[in-house]
């Protein structure tokens, strides 16, 4: 987490990293601050979000030609002006923002304090720029050389980025497990988190991998190994527009991705799924088909929404493919030691592509001789890079911290996967594989169509707005649906909500149910659709206020309910892409009626590239 900008060129730097660390926020917004190098190094930093920095900041010299950025996710110490980024080190003469965690910190600020170093923030981050230092003043070294040794000694991940005063002009980066991107532009340079800070600049960026430094200059550009042997560089073309990356017209970017989703299943399925001729056409899975086909099981690694999505495709692989099918948080996988055996695939999910859980669980399956497919959302990304194969979503930039358009995106790429897996295999007949491709199809509509409940969805979020805890109620296909639609609620409202196997409830939760628990029930008509009334009528009985997703023209749920939303009627496998929107639309509203800041939730940060 955390975000990083950095600039060097002929502009002045302080408005660009500005608008970069903006761009940047959803990875952490507990802090903020800018180092820049003008006659001098000067460092401005404060607890909060870049507005309220940037606010303080009117009326300073803030000139320079170089400077580096930090909105910080605050792992090692509190949110507040001593622990926010840039540090400076010791003698004053060098600043650094670091994203990452230094493993071994303990032990180094140990050996520095018995040499006299003292420590003005209770950061991992402070510990590593004074290390770097001392390796400088003690081996009498240029920063690059300190640099270098310094971190062959940390464990941990990082990406770091300094300058120093001596040295104005040169930004010196370096990246271990946490994404760096340097963008190419005419005398000048520009470094990110992520391409967003350098969109309206350069569309010509290089993807710094592990293990790498790069030296950056107005005009020069090196690319080194930790062995200090020099690298080429390889410059990619970017393909996002600025649009993609603003709001729109909308209030929020949450609403927005909600609102885009029926262009971006579109996307997801456009040049893929040719229901005509009866085809998918994804290069990923066709070119790897021995090995999904005859997987001896599939296992799926991911964490938050992309683990729902991967529960999702339990289902259908197990149903479609007749695969085997086990779903992991990959968070607990990875400390594990999982059994691979030969013949089994791993699909990683990600919308980042960075999640550090995700991340090195899938390097750990790779080095035990996994087949690693990736569904990723963000083009060469780290997940997307370390696997074997893969199909990306193509859902564009998702800037809402809460996870929207890349979930349905991930369903639509997992129902093509599954039914080209059992068109190959024939484990589907003609007849149902032919009914799920008009299926897919048709998504993108019904989703239209569910987004004009709005209005109705903003009512019921007004009248429950105050209560203190929800459940979700689902079975089946529905039953991720109803932990997607509870972390919604948590996240963007911080309402207390959980998500349960419609069946389930009998076993504990029904103890909470009174007139002051909402429960939602994903009742669409599917195969359990009479089980689901059961367990409604169980909750009414009890007073519970029901609010029910349920198939237009079905009646089945209407005299057990509160509040009815209707979504248009869809086979269960892609049932799940329509169902989860208005439980979207109801986290958002509910957070918005509470004055909740629903694209940068507290504590959260979109990408999570920590342990
Ligand atoms: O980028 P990823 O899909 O790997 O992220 C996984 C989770 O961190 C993410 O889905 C998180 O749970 C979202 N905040 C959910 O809205």
């Amino acid at each position: 987490m955390c975000g990083i900008v950095g600039y060097t060129g002929t502009k002045q730097a302080y408005p660009i990293i500005i608008k970069g660390l903006k761009r940047l926020e959803y990875r952490g917004y507990d802090s903020t601050g800018v180092a820049l190098l003008n006659s001098g190094l000067k460092v401005f930093k404060k607890k909060g979000k870049v507005a309220e920095l940037e606010e303080t900041l009117v009326g300073e010299d803030l000139h320079g030609f170089a400077g580096i950025g930090h909105t910080r996710w605050a792992t090692h110490g509190e949110p507040n002006d001593q622990n926010a980024h840039p540090h400076q080190s010791s003698s004053g003469k060098l600043a650094m923002i670091h994203n990452g965690i230094i493993e071994n910190y303990a032990s180094l600020k140990k050996e520095l304090i018995s040499k006299g170093y003292n420590f003005t923030s209770d950061t991992d981050s402070e510990v590593l720029l004074n290390f770097i230092e001392e390796i400088k003043t003690k081996n009498n070294c240029d920063l690059e050389e300190a640099i270098r040794i310094a971190l062959k000694r940390v464990v941990g991940a990082y990406v770091i980025l300094l300058i120093d005063e001596d040295n104005p002009g040169t930004i010196i980066a370096a990246r271990k497990g946490s994404p760096l991107v340097i963008g190419i532009g005419k005398n000048e340079h520009f470094l990110g988190s992520d391409a967003s800070p350098m969109l309206e600049y350069t569309k010509e960026v290089v993807y710094v991998n592990d293990y790498e430094l790069a030296i950056v200059k107005p005009n020069e550009l090196i690319l080194k190994n930790l062995g200090n042997e020099i690298l080429t560089p390889f410059v990619q073309k970017l393909d996002i527009e600025l649009a993609a990356i603003e709001k729109g017209g909308f209030d929020y970017f949450m609403l927005k991705e909600i609102y885009e989703q029926p262009t971006t299943i579109f996307d997801c399925l456009r040049g893929r799924l040719d229901v005509e001729n009866g085809t998918i056409q994804m290069a990923g899975v066709q070119d790897n088909l021995d090995k999904l086909i005859n997987a001896n099981r599939i296992i799926i690694l991911a964490c938050g929404t992309s683990w729902h999505a991967g529960l999702i495709a339990e289902y259908i692989f197990e149903e479609l493919c007749r695969t085997s099918v086990e779903v992991e948080y990959a968070s607990e996988f990875r400390y594990r030691n999982p059994i691979i055996i030969p013949g089994d695939v791993i699909i990683a999910i990600s919308q980042s592509g960075e999640t550090a859980d995700t991340l090195v669980a899938i390097e750990n399956a790779k080095e035990k001789g996994a087949f690693i497919f990736g569904i990723v959302n963000v083009v060469g990304s780290s997940i997307a890079r370390t696997s074997h194969a893969g199909a990306y979503t193509h859902a564009g930039s998702e800037i809402g911290v809460a996870s929207t358009k890349a979930f349905t995106a991930q369903l639509a790429v997992l129902t093509m996967v599954a039914l080209k897996i059992a068109k190959e295999k024939n484990t589907i007949s003609n007849e149902r594989y032919r009914s799920c491709l008009n299926e897919l199809n048709d998504v993108p509509v019904k989703v239209s169509k569910i987004l004009e409940s709005n209005d109705l969805i903003k009512s019921i979020a007004e009248k429950y707005k105050n209560f203190t805890n929800f459940l979700y109620l689902g079975r089946g296909y529905n039953f991720p649906i109803a932990l997607e639609g509870a972390l919604k609620l948590k996240e963007i409202s911080y309402i207390h909500a959980s998500g349960y196997p419609a069946a389930e409830m009998k076993h504990g939760p029904i103890a909470l149910v009174d007139d002051s628990l909402p429960v939602v029930f994903i009742a669409t008509k599917d195969s359990n659709i009479e089980k689901t009334i059961s367990n409604m009528q169980e909750i009414k009985a009890r007073k519970g206020k029901i609010i029910s997703i349920i198939t237009e023209n079905d009646e089945s749920a209407i005299s057990v309910s509160n509040e009815l939303i209707a979504v248009p009627a869809a086979d269960e496998i892609v049932a799940p892409m329509l169902n989860v929107i208005p439980l979207q639309l109801l986290a958002y509203y509910i957070g918005i009626a509470k004055g909740c800041d629903v694209d940068k939730p507290r504590n959260l940060a979109k990408s999570v590239t920590v342990e």
